[in-house]
């Protein structure tokens, strides 16, 4: 089996930190490196939310961990890649045709929304991981034939109190969101049933605990998460479990359609 191998730099995509590359595999990833200017954090809450999000059915785009080589490397314009590391990088899959969510209304309605039920499903985890970057730009609507769209997750350098920064110290704040998401509120807008809502909240209560230390387990090594940090992690998102159910209650509280008492 060959391995997966970057061969042509592209673009360079919003927000900087991360590059398009085409690979041997004949796809296009967007790539985001060792040592980038958001940290290499960043890199380990796009694994440890990727692989998490897997085990509930949420709509993340497939990835795939890629070594890069220090040539393989310098394929990304020299302003950025002379500070990136040489090693594991992380890579998600190009979704053509996808578009974010607009900044006004109209939004699209529930029915032109073709996996619909996972917004819920979305809205919940990211309070539990404490994701507070879902932007209009970190969902992607790909357009579908009959003007339907499929959501895809994206962008989850930001979970965890401490976000890019975070370590034992700023887990253990347990800090409350400061901005309400964009498109939360939509979700909750178009909320029909709340036990959609409490079917997610079971799916992550269930999580068993070996599988959640097994994701950590699996953060690879040259992303230079201590021992320390990782157990924290497990803590943090065992903790968090008692308490992300109150949060999604009351969000939809605020923002639904009166569904929620
Ligand atoms: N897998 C992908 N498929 C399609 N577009 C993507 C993908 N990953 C990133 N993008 C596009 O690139 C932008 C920046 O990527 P993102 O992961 O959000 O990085 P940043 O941390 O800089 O916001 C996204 O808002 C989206 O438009
Ligand atoms: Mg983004």
């Amino acid at each position: 089996m060959t391995s997966l191998e970057p061969i042509k730099y592209l673009e360079t995509l919003s927000g900087k930190a991360a590059h398009l590359l085409s690979f041997n595999d004949g796809n296009r990833y967007a790539v985001k490196c060792k040592n980038n200017f958001h940290g290499t954090r960043e890199l380990v809450n796009e694994f440890v939310i990727a692989r998490l999000g897997q085990h509930l059915s949420l709509p993340v785009v497939p990835f795939k961990m890629v070594n890069m080589t220090e040539q393989q490397i310098q394929y990304i314009p020299k302003k950025f890649s002379s500070k990136y590391n040489s090693g594991t990088q992380f890579a998600s899959l190009f979704i053509d045709n996808c578009r974010g969510l607009s900044k006004e209304p109209p939004h699209p309605t529930k029915t032109e929304i073709n996996n619909n039920h996972v917004l819920a499903g979305i809205f919940v985890f990211d309070h539990w991981v404490h994701n507070s970057d879902r932007t209009k730009s970190n969902i992607l609507l790909e357009r579908l034939p009959e003007g339907k769209y499929d959501i895809h997750m994206i962008d989850h350098g930001k979970c965890f109190p401490g976000g890019y920064k975070w370590n034992k110290a700023t887990l253990q704040k347990h800090d409350k969101f400061k901005k309400d998401s964009i498109v939360h509120i939509w979700t909750v807008g178009m909320l029909e049933d709340p036990s959609i809502l409490s079917s997610y909240i079971k799916q992550i209560l269930a999580l068993p605990e070996s599988l959640i230390e097994e994701v950590i387990r699996e953060i690879p090594r040259d992303w230079s998460v201590p021992i320390q940090d990782r157990e924290a992690l497990v803590t943090y998102l065992k903790v968090q479990k008692k308490t992300f159910a109150d949060s999604v209650y009351q969000f939809a509280k605020n923002y639904g359609r009166g569904l929620i008492s």
